[in-house]
């Protein structure tokens, strides 16, 4: 088989890593890729914006399957564009992934369908949105209605802060904002394989968004990540299932949107039992680098049988992988650029390529979020260890991480 993985990121590197496990594959190529994979994949210079560009390299190389990583390859249509030419390709329509580009869209079938989430209303005016964060209190969270890389939301203690998140959403020409109400709980990341019907539930991870140690700082695509979550028990995840995401799945044939690809449920195990926080129409990162580490079972079966009515019994590395996300000093407001890394050569555990490049020989800077260092061991607390060892081994001027990554979940057993 051929294969082509769409984007850049470390989720992107960790589909190549898994895609590079399976024995039916000849050939992966990474559209754009990142040097991390270079070992693994061919990497084409096709921006993964450019739909055009990929369908015809597809075309032309005779892919048998394609495989997106990124929300805005997929809300730029590029499922459509690949059925149009007969391509192979897993991922949802642009239509089916309003289910992340929307949050009014998911939150509109989630209401219609019972599954449980938060309160919620959408506004298009800022002074009707004042009106209600007045009349709801604080806590209260402010949502950008479009695709923000996890940073169009406020969970705003002060109502200052809300107004404050408010003003600066509607500054946005035709933007749109949903208010909901402040659950509280211990969240964990959900993914399945779905098409139509058919939902197959990996391995949960919990992300840690915040920027700073302790869950402060401004909302990320996320600082680091573990899998599994000892936490949330067997039970839990069942209900998490059979309450959020067949329902979901079901909802979305339903109302004639038939989602195909990686359906990612953002949860919290609240006082009321699971809640849905959101829904991304994609794998999350760093979440894919953790649970495809873990994943035995070779993942080219599990989706040309699931794109074929089938489903596969999934198989999984019971030890913990851990990763700590090095990211740019300055991230999530800037990133940074050019800056030298060195060590990520010498680490025990494999370290995933989230936004780097290579220049004069050198490894450096290219992003936001640069490496996912990762480490896996018999136990949360070695695989904590055995990562911050690794990371220790990295060096630049220009990288911050956390220094809590599992914490939460250490203490609470
Ligand atoms: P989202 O992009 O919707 O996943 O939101 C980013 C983060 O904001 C989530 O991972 C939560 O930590 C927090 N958040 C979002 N919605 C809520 C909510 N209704 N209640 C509490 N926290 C929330
Ligand atoms: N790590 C969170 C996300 O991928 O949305």
């Amino acid at each position: 088989m051929k294969i082509l993985v769409i984007g850049k990121g470390g989720r992107e590197h960790a589909l190549v890593y898994a895609v590079h496990q399976s024995k039916r594959v000849k050939k992966i190529y990474a559209a754009p890729g990142n040097i991390g994979m270079k070992d693994m994949a061919e990497l084409v210079n096709i921006s993964d914006s450019d739909i055009e560009g990929l369908t015809a390299f597809a075309k032309q190389e005779g892919i048998d399957l394609t495989i997106v990583g990124p929300e805005h390859t997929l809300s730029l249509g590029v499922v459509d564009a690949f059925q149009k030419e007969g391509l192979k390709i897993f991922g949802p329509t642009k239509d089916a992934a309003q289910v992340e580009t929307s949050k009014d869209f998911a939150k509109g079938i989630m209401s219609k369908y019972g599954i449980p989430t938060a309160a919620y209303a959408t506004f298009d005016h800022y002074d009707a949105a004042v009106r209600y964060v007045t009349k709801q209190g604080v806590p209260i969270v402010i949502k950008e209605d479009g695709l923000k890389a996890g940073k169009g939301v406020t969970v705003a203690y002060e109502k200052e802060e809300a107004l404050q998140a408010l003003e600066a959403a509607f500054a946005i020409a035709d933007n749109r904002v949903v208010i909901e109400e402040c659950l509280v709980g211990f969240e964990f990341s959900l993914i399945c394989f779905v098409h139509d019907e058919l939902v197959i539930p990996m391995e949960i991870a919990q992300d840690h968004k915040c920027a700073y140690d302790g869950d402060r700082g401004p909302n990320t695509g996320g600082m680091g990540v573990y899998s599994p979550v000892k936490r949330i028990t067997p039970q839990i995840i069942e209900e998490a299932l059979e309450t959020v995401m067949k329902p979901m799945a079901r909802a979305m044939v339903k109302e004639g949107h038939p989602f195909t690809g990686f359906l990612y449920g953002g949860l919290m195990l609240t006082e009321n039992g699971v809640k849905t926080i959101e829904f991304n129409a994609r794998f999350g990162d760093p979440e894919a680098e953790v649970i495809l580490l873990r994943l035995k079972t070779d993942i080219c079966d599990v989706i040309e049988n699931i794109m074929a009515g089938s489903k596969t019994e999934l198989e999984w590395d019971e030890d913990t992988v851990l990763g700590v996300v090095m990211a740019s000093t300055g991230y999530p407001a800037s990133s940074t650029k050019d800056a030298v890394i060195t060590g990520s050569d010498d680490t025990d555990g494999y370290v995933f390529h989230m936004g780097t490049a290579e220049k004069d020989g050198q490894l450096v800077t290219a992003g936001g979020r640069v490496l996912l260092v990762t480490a896996k061991a018999p136990t949360l607390e070695e695989a904590y260890d055995k990562a911050y060892d690794d990371v220790a081994k990295i060096k630049s001027d220009h990288l911050f991480y956390r220094t809590d990554i599992g914490k939460k979940d250490m203490e609470a057993l």
